[in-house]
C-alpha cells in the first residue's frame, strides 16, 4: 500500500469511517504529483509557470473563438470556461454549496461536516462513496422501491450484497421496523441507502417518521453496530405538504453517534435544474470524526476523483457560482419551478380522486419530488407497453408490479388526460 494511504488510514484510526473503508477506500490517497506541484507553483512561481499541461497565453488559457464567442462578451474569462477546475472542485463553489446546505438544513449548523467535494453529477457522488465504503460481499440495505441505478453501482460495480425491505409498512408509512430488522440481520456492520424524496414513489417521511428513522439507527449504533448511511438527496427541496420533513436525513445523522458515518450525495442536477452540467457534491459527517479524520477522508475522495474523471466540468461550475453568488433571479426561479411542480402534483392528486375505486391501480403514498408510482394489479410491463402502443403515453415499469409516472415532465393541462388514459389502459390490460 502507498505510504500516503497508510498515513491517511492512520489519521482515521479508531473511527467508524476507517472501520468501514472498502479495500479500494483503504488504498486511496491523493498523490503529491503533478496536481499538487501545479497548485504550489500557482502560488509561488512569479517568473515562469511550466507545470500544467494547458496551453496558456498571458495568464489565460488559449481557446477557440467559435466557442468563447458564444458566451456574453466579458461575462467569463477564458480560464473560467476552458481551464481545468481543481480536482475537488472550485473552492468558491464548494463554500457556496456548503452555505446553501446549512441554510436548507438548519440542524446541520451544530455538526462537523466536510466541505462538499464537487463530483461529476450525483451518480458519480454515489459511485465514489460506494467505491470507498462498499467492498465485495458487504451488505447494503435499500428500500425495495428504489432507483435502479443503485443495483448497477452496488451489486455490479462494488459486488455488494444488496438486501431490501419494504419501503412502506401496513399503515403506508416509512417502514422503520423493516429497516431496523434488515440492518440488524447484517451482522456487526451495515450500509444503508436512503433516498428522499424517493424515486420512484415520490415519498418523503414526516418529521416524526424521520425522527423514528434516526432513533432506530442510533439504537443500532448504541448496541455496537457500525453503520454507514448514504443519503441520496437528488430531489431535495421539492416538498409539497406542510407535514413533510424538509431536512435531509443527513441533518439527523451527521452528529448522531460515533458508530455512524453519514454521507450526503446531492447535486445541482435537479436542485438547480442543470441536468446536463454534471455537477454533484459529496459531503461527510460523523460524530466521532476528528478534524484530521475528516481531512483524510477528503484526501481519499480527491484520490478517487483524480483516478477516475481527474476533475469535473469547469464551465458548469463557473456558471453555477455566478448564479448562486449574484444571480438576480436565482431564488425566484427556484421557487417558480417548485410551485409549478406543486401545481402538477396537486392536479395529479385531484385527477386520482376520479379513480379512487379502481382495483387495477393503487397509488403509493406520494408528497414530494418528480414522481408517483402505482401498485399494479398485473404485470406493469404489459401496462407500459399498452400505454405506449395504443395511447402513445410513456411511463416506466419497475420490479414487476410498479408503474412510475414522472408527472414533472407533463404540462399541468395534460395531467387529467394522462391519469385517465393510464386507468383506461390498466382496465384494458388486466380485464
Ligand atoms: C434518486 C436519484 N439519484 C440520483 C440521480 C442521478 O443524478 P445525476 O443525473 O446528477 O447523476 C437520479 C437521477 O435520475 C435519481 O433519480
Amino acid at each position: 500500500m502507498h505510504e500516503l494511504a497508510v498515513a491517511l488510514n492512520a489519521a482515521m484510526e479508531g473511527t467508524v469511517a476507517e472501520a468501514m473503508l472498502s479495500p479500494f477506500g483503504r488504498r486511496m490517497y491523493f498523490p503529491k504529483g503533478i496536481i499538487a506541484q501545479c497548485a504550489q507553483a500557482q502560488r509561488c512561481s512569479g517568473r515562469h509557470n511550466a507545470t500544467a499541461g494547458v496551453a496558456m497565453s498571458f495568464g489565460q488559457t488559449m481557446f477557440l473563438r467559435d466557442i468563447y464567442d458564444q458566451f456574453v462578451p466579458g461575462a467569463f474569462s477564458p480560464n473560467e470556461i476552458f481551464n481545468y477546475a481543481p480536482v475537488g472542485g472550485d473552492p468558491r463553489l464548494r463554500e457556496l454549496w456548503r452555505a446553501s446546505m446549512l441554510a436548507k438544513n438548519p440542524s446541520l449548523q451544530s455538526c462537523r461536516i466536510s466541505t462538499p467535494v464537487v463530483t461529476a453529477g450525483l451518480t458519480h457522488a454515489i459511485s465514489l462513496a460506494s467505491m470507498m465504503f462498499v467492498g465485495p460481499g458487504d451488505r447494503v440495505v435499500i428500500p425495495d422501491l428504489r432507483w435502479d441505478n443503485y443495483d448497477l453501482i452496488l451489486s455490479d460495480l462494488c459486488q455488494a450484497e444488496v438486501r431490501t425491505f419494504e419501503l412502506f409498512d401496513r399503515d403506508m408509512r416509512f417502514n422503520v421496523d423493516g429497516m431496523r430488522a434488515a440492518l440488524a440481520g447484517c451482522g456487526e456492520q451495515a450500509r444503508l441507502l436512503l433516498n428522499f424524496p424517493n424515486n420512484p414513489t415520490g415519498y418523503t417521511p414526516s418529521v416524526s417518521e424521520m425522527r423514528r428513522i434516526a432513533e432506530a439507527l442510533v439504537g443500532l449504533a448504541d448496541q455496537g453496530m457500525q453503520l454507514l448511511v448514504l443519503c441520496d438527496d437528488a430531489y431535495f427541496g421539492l416538498f409539497y405538504e406542510a407535514d413533510t420533513c424538509m431536512e435531509s436525513p443527513f441533518a439527523y445523522l451527521a452528529n448522531a453517534h460515533e458508530n455512524l458515518l453519514a454521507v450526503k450525495c446531492d447535486a445541482a442536477t435537479k436542485e438547480d435544474m442543470v441536468w446536463g452540467f454534471r455537477l454533484g457534491f459529496l459531503t461527510f459527517g460523523g460524530k466521532g470524526l476528528s478534524e484530521a479524520a475528516v481531512e483524510a477522508l477528503g484526501q481519499k475522495t480527491l484520490g478517487a476523483i483524480r483516478g477516475t474523471v481527474s476533475s469535473c466540468d469547469r464551465p458548469g461550475q463557473s456558471l453555477l457560482i455566478r448564479a448562486m453568488e449574484r444571480g438576480a433571479t436565482y431564488q425566484a426561479d427556484h421557487e417558480c419551478a417548485r410551485e409549478e411542480m406543486e401545481r402538477r402534483y396537486r392536479k395529479f392528486r385531484e385527477a386520482l380522486r376520479r379513480h379512487s375505486d379502481s382495483r387495477a391501480l393503487v397509488p403509493y403514498p406520494f408528497n414530494s419530488g418528480y414522481f408517483m408510482s402505482f401498485r399494479c394489479a398485473g404485470n406493469a410491463e404489459a401496462l407500459r407497453l399498452r400505454l405506449l402502443d395504443h395511447y402513445q403515453v410513456g411511463t416506466v415499469a419497475l420490479s414487476g408490479r410498479t408503474l412510475r409516472v414522472a408527472y414533472c415532465s407533463v404540462e399541468c393541462d395534460d395531467i387529467d388526460d394522462l391519469v385517465d388514459v393510464i386507468f383506461t389502459a390498466a382496465e384494458e390490460t388486466w380485464k
